[in-house]
């Protein structure tokens, strides 16, 4: 069997979504201090709803796919259902990824988490802070923009 599936050779090749939204509502970045992989994630939210949403991976193939996928998954859905969204769905939805690349996965989560929470904060909306647990501490991570 080939180490990746066909839908991750797919978004690794053709990645949906990928940029910036200059006046984005929300943006998460995170990063992975193991691999030194960053990714991030810019969300338009209308109401409830993201209505678009972008991304830019500075990453491995794994990581531009999970992001490529997870972006579709959550474009056009209301924010509790992206908030929902968990690593292993955008595997699954990849058709797997192999067990030492499930990591790249869990970026997506993270970003997607990090991009709404963002959100709630600009805007002062609460939240219930257990949706937001942070995993890795305070890590300093930078992306530069172009
Ligand atoms: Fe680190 Fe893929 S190897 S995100």
């Amino acid at each position: 069997m080939a180490l990746y599936s066909e839908k991750v050779m797919d978004h690794f090749n053709n990645p949906r979504n990928v940029g910036i939204i200059e006046d984005a509502d929300g943006i998460g970045e995170v990063g992975n201090a193991k691999c030194g992989d960053i990714m991030k994630i810019y969300l338009k939210i209308d109401g409830d709803i993201i209505s678009d949403v972008k991304f830019k991976t500075f990453g491995c193939g794994s990581a531009i796919a999970s992001s490529s996928m997870a972006t579709e998954l959550i474009k056009g859905k209301p924010l509790s259902q992206a908030l929902e969204l968990t690593n292993k769905a955008v595997a699954e939805a990849l058709d797997g990824l192999p067990a030492h690349k499930m990591h790249c996965s869990v970026l997506a989560e993270e970003a997607i988490r990090a991009a709404i929470k963002d959100y709630y904060d600009k805007n002062g909306i609460e939240y219930d802070k257990i949706l937001f647990p942070d995993p890795h501490g305070e890590e300093e991570h930078h992306f530069e923009e172009d």
